[in-house]
């Protein structure tokens, strides 16, 4: 049982294998949240008690009880306006413009298997394998209500989050905020690790301790965005890989939001995450619920490892969808590094001519096949094929791509629209922009207004008919701009507010026509590299390409910081030509290729232009590519190393019953007179014998866990380190 309740205390226990969450409902009817930690079989509310503070006020019920108040307390879903001055989880206004709300409970229930979410991606998973607990709140004033949803994966060791706000009353309310996620750690001192980045250089991983008062990681840009990821880590100050006291959140949504972590007067630690409120509102009317998006979180008492162990298992299994959650990627070439926008249907067939003789599984054509697009300043929107570029129809493309025997894959951008269009010429009132007001254009592009049913339907229709008038395996799903000036032509003024979460939305209800329609394309997510690199697009894009820095060294820290929430499956990666076209840095062949297979593993470059030996690499690296993909892919993933202070790039799989285990990476710098660096494995069966593949010495899993290894001696920079560590079938005497 994974939800246990004492129904008396109204005292809700969530278990999972190795974590308890505790809340309880006071006499007062207050969801108090008691304990989210090590499994402690006991009632932690003896940890709460709360002295009565200067200025902290209290429930009207309690008369001079100083001591209760909801100022101090560690709440479940605090509301703004009745007493708790920190960060609340919801704003309510009413219909005579009072803004507060009093949750009390009102009732719960327990459900087996796990609630979905309205018009909104969530984890999801089988009857046997998780179960739902309802905890419904009311107001004291008013009909207002709020459903607080917990899911809980026991044998995965992850709680789910979502609330939904029930208009009971007869007149309408707004919310203002509308959080998904509230967690309390009554005590402790704690550091946060965020990833922050920007365009070319997402998710790099920042840890500091949490101060007094409130730090933040948000997005505004109607994306989650380069610039921060929607996910965080608390930790304990001693914590590392493989020790310490750490939660994990991740947001699975894709537009903007707003984490929030608060240290308040206690020193007690509040985490508040959920869209963001300065980009929201939503006027509900009577009878109506809205949902809010849901938020994943874990716990683990012994590092970060298995914190992202967790999250890796609970994204590949119950959040990415359809015939390649957990297939084997194909193994493709993309035009975008070796044409740009430079091709005819003749220049891309030699690539792929290349490529198919040297193994790859499918070609994907990239920007610059549809409408007048010949730069990025026109064309989108206009997703008919431009033959005349081409030279050819795009059927006779496929078709001549299959006779080598690859798939054939194309890029969208679906949700941008150039004003040098026909679409826009038409539409003009399908983008967004104020009126009265010119737009910002950024890449020369605006944004479609997704929030519209025939902006909607005008997509599927001209995206499916390309689908399905040639055989297409994968769908490149791109979009390269910030959103701003928001405004709706539909929308009445008072709901404008409404259009930012309205578009997320649209956006979403037009992958899930696509996914349902056609089931076997692989769709990859894109937003200008890794923009919008969250859980919500890998519902319905089993893999996002990852970044459009696709240097080795760089794209090491990139990939680190994502692999703390993030499986390895879900990370496009891509082998790409040097000079780099970001950084112009020149880093060896090997290295390029464990950094790509280290994700969805391709290569972006004119396989034509590289010299006899290199094309013999190509083809030895999609040979270990294809051998080592099913460990990479379902094994587990252990960083060992730190790129972001550390002379390497280190990291391993190892399978699940742990019979081998490959340890990939870089080691970064050359130095005069070099000491030997060394790595030490990691979840190895401690007893077990293990050879490196082509040598024949044995090690003990313990000694290559304690002791490490010692790897070889570089010349030159960036240098690969590739080892496969196989058990071995004698036994330790
Ligand atoms: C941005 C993507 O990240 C690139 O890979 C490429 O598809 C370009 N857009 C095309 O415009």
């Amino acid at each position: 049982m994974s939800i246990i309740v004492n129904e008396k205390e109204r005292f809700f226990t969530l278990r999972t294998t190795n974590s308890e969450y505790q809340m309880k409902a006071d006499g007062y009817g207050v969801l108090k949240h008691i304990w989210y930690g090590e499994i402690t079989d006991g009632d932690m509310e003896y940890l709460i008690e709360r002295p009565g503070l200067g200025f902290s006020g209290t429930i009207y019920e309690v008369g001079d009880q100083r001591a209760y108040s909801l100022d101090t307390k560690p709440l479940e879903y605090p509301c703004g306006g009745v007493g708790d001055h920190r960060v609340p989880a919801v704003l309510i206004t009413h219909s005579d413009g009072s803004a507060a709300l009093d949750l009390r409970f009102k009732s719960y229930c327990i459900k087996n298997g796990k609630y979905n979410i309205p018009q909104l991606p969530a984890v999801y998973g089988e009857e046997t394998e998780a179960q739902t607990l309802e905890i419904t709140l009311s107001d004291t004033a008013s009909e207002t209500e709020v459903i607080l949803r917990y899911g809980v994966f026991e044998k995965k060791d992850i709680i789910t989050r979502s609330a939904e706000i029930r208009n009971c009353g007869e007149k309408e309310i707004f919310i203002k905020k509308a959080a998904s996620l509230c967690l309390d750690l009554p005590s402790g001192k704690w550091d946060w690790i965020h990833f922050h980045g920007r365009h070319a250089m997402e998710r790099q991983t920042e840890r500091a301790p949490i101060i007094h008062g409130i730090q933040e990681s948000s997005s505004t840009r109607g994306t989650s965005s380069h610039q921060q990821n929607p996910s965080f880590i608390i930790c304990s100050p001693d914590c590392g890989e493989s020790q310490g006291e750490c939660y994990g959140a991740f947001f699975v949504y894709s537009g903007s939001f707003k984490t929030q972590i608060e240290y308040d007067q206690l020193e007690q630690t509040r985490a508040v995450m959920g869209i963001n409120p300065d980009l929201f509102g939503w006027n509900l009317k009577s009878g109506e619920s809205f949902y809010t998006p849901e938020a994943v979180i874990t716990y683990s008492g012994v590092g970060l490892t298995a914190l992202s162990q967790n999250f890796h298992k609970i994204i590949r299994e119950n959040i990415c969808r359809g015939k390649y959650k957990l297939a084997q990627r194909p193994v493709l070439i993309n035009n975008w590094e070796a044409t740009y926008f430079d091709f005819d249907g003749s220049k891309i067939l030699r690539i792929a001519e290349e490529a198919a003789k040297l193994g790859v599984d499918m070609l994907v054509l990239d920007d610059g096949w549809f409408g007048k697009r010949d730069n990025d300043c026109s064309g989108l929107g206009d997703w008919f094929v431009n033959e005349k570029k081409l030279k050819g129809s795009l059927v006779d493309l496929v078709e001549n791509v299959k006779k080598l025997g690859m798939k054939f894959g194309i890029w969208f951008e679906p949700e941008m629209i150039s004003e040098d269009s026909d679409l826009y010429r038409a539409h003009p009132d399908w983008a967004i922009a104020i009126p009265g007001r010119k737009p910002t254009r950024s890449r020369y592009q605006l944004v479609l207004d997704m929030s519209r049913k025939d902006v909607l339907d005008y997509l599927y229709d001209s995206i499916s008919k390309i689908l399905k008038s040639a055989d297409i395996s994968y769908v490149k799903w791109d979009a390269n701009r910030s959103i701003c000036d928001w405004y709706s032509a539909l929308l009445p003024s008072d709901r404008q507010c409404e259009l930012p979460h309205r578009y997320v939305l649209g956006l979403y209800e037009l992958l899930e026509r696509l996914n349902t329609d056609f089931p076997d394309v692989l769709f990859e997510g894109c937003s200008g590299g890794g923009g919008r690199f969250d859980a919500g697009m890998l519902y319905y894009c089993p893999q996002i390409w990852c970044s459009d820095d696709t240097d080795a060294f760089e794209r090491t820290k990139i990939q680190y910081g994502t692999s703390f929430i993030y499986p390895i499956s879900t990370v496009g990666s891509h082998i790409s030509v040097v000079p780099n076209h970001q950084t112009g840095r020149i880093t060896p062949f090997e290295s390029r290729a464990v950094t790509a297979m280290a994700g969805s593993f391709g290569y972006e470059l004119d396989l034509g232009s590289l010299s006899d030996n290199e094309k013999e690499l190509v083809s030895q690296q999609i040979q270990s590519f294809k051998k080592y993909a099913p460990l990479i892919h379902n094994g587990k993933y252990y960083r060992l190393s730190d790129p972001m202070t550390e002379n390497t790039a280190l990291w391993e799989f190892v399978s699940e019953d742990k019979s081998e285990a490959l340890i990939h990476g870089m080691i970064f710098r050359k130095i005069p007179n070099m000491k030997r660096i060394s790595v030490k494995a990691k979840g190895l069966s401690p007893d077990s014998l293990y050879k490196i593949e082509g040598r024949s010495e044995l090690y003990t899993g313990k000694a290559l866990m304690h002791g490490g290894l010692l790897l070889n001696d570089i010349w030159g920079d960036y240098r690969a380190v590739e080892i496969h560590l196989i058990k071995d079938s004698k036994i330790i005497m």
